[in-house]
């Protein structure tokens, strides 16, 4: 039996940090994606293949390194425990996405694993595939939000609050958004860490951007819905004030969002910042310029198109 599943990565729309905080964050899955085909073994291991380096482990023992591939080694061991204690696995990952950009490589890959993992033993819903890759997620990013996971699973455009949940928006908005890559990976954990300090040292200052990034997020609903790609741009633009004085911007974030800005609608950091990647909102009218300007000032860009589908998942048999 193989178990093949596929999840697409993401961007953060808006409210990237502030979500950790209670803030609402809006998100979007992008037709990029993570492929993990999964199978049982008669090895008593379990083995890993990803561009991120090979695992094996025996499926007795406990594993406690720091490794990259620790959440799908969580992922593989709980099913093995919770349903055949015998049962060896061998997990192969693929990805359109380069990790630690901010594009939720590793979220996807958790849903993927997740889902892969879990359907050579039982069916979960969507719901628990995204708990349980977000326990996954959790075994390398413990304070994580959940939001990315949560986008990976379900797809499209959501609104994402910790205590609330999420809300699928609909759109009538023809976009796309040109993600330009800064070629600095960054750790999420780091730079979350940062904002922590920040946090702490200016409570007051951290509250009412909290407040204000909330007021500016109320906003992007009706621009989306009426289409109002001048206005989500700008918002755009505006939340990344905020992410400038919260720390998480650097000389070479900020002079690339100004060449995008230059033909494109808004930019801002996608993700944790510190390096990664931005994002510029485009249609057709700008998209082929705002891509040409940056690469003229040698900067690595694509474009991409949110994704509707989310996770998706089949058994074949062998
Ligand atoms: O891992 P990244 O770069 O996609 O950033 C995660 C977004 C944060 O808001 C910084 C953390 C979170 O869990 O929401």
């Amino acid at each position: 039996m193989k178990s093949i599943a596929s999840a697409p990565g993401k961007v953060i729309l808006f409210g990237e940090h502030f979500v950790v905080y209670g803030v609402k964050a809006i998100l979007g899955s992008i037709d990029k994606r993570v492929t993990v085909t999964s199978s049982t073994s008669p090895e008593e291991s379990i083995t890993i293949k990803s561009t991120l380096g090979n695992l094996t482990i025996p499926i007795s023992e406990p594993y406690e390194d720091n490794s990259p591939l620790k959440p799908f080694a969580f992922i593989a061991k709980k099913m093995i425990r919770e349903f055949d204690k015998k049962s060896g696995l061998e997990i192969t990952i693929k990805s359109d996405l380069l990790p630690g950009i901010g594009l939720g490589s590793s979220s996807a890959c958790c849903v993927a694993a997740a889902a892969s993992i879990s359907n050579l033993f039982t069916k979960l819903s969507k719901e628990e595939v995204r708990k349980l890759a977000t326990d996954a997620e959790k075994t390398i990013f413990k304070n994580t939000s959940g939001a990315d996971c949560t986008v990976c699973t379900y797809g499209g455009i959501i609104e994402y609050d910790k205590k609330s949940g999420f809300k699928q928006l609909t759109t009538n908005s023809d976009f796309s958004l040109v993600i330009a890559n800064s070629m600095t990976p960054h750790s999420t954990d780091v730079v979350a860490n940062k904002v922590k300090e920040f946090r702490e040292e200016n409570p007051q200052v951290f509250s009412s951007l909290c407040n204000d990034e909330s007021k500016l997020i109320a906003k992007v609903n009706s621009s989306l819905s009426k289409n109002n790609l001048n206005q989500l741009g700008q918002i755009m633009s505006e939340n990344q004030n905020y992410l400038e004085k919260i720390g998480v911007a650097n000389d070479k974030l900020r002079s690339m969002i100004r060449i995008a800005k230059e033909t494109s609608f808004g930019a801002k950091i996608t993700g944790a910042g510190g390096g990664g990647c931005i994002i510029a909102l485009v249609d057709k009218s700008n998209s082929e310029q705002t891509i040409s300007n940056l690469k003229s000032n040698n900067i690595e860009c694509f474009s991409v198109k949110i994704d509707s589908k989310g996770l998706i998942q089949e058994l074949i048999e062998e």
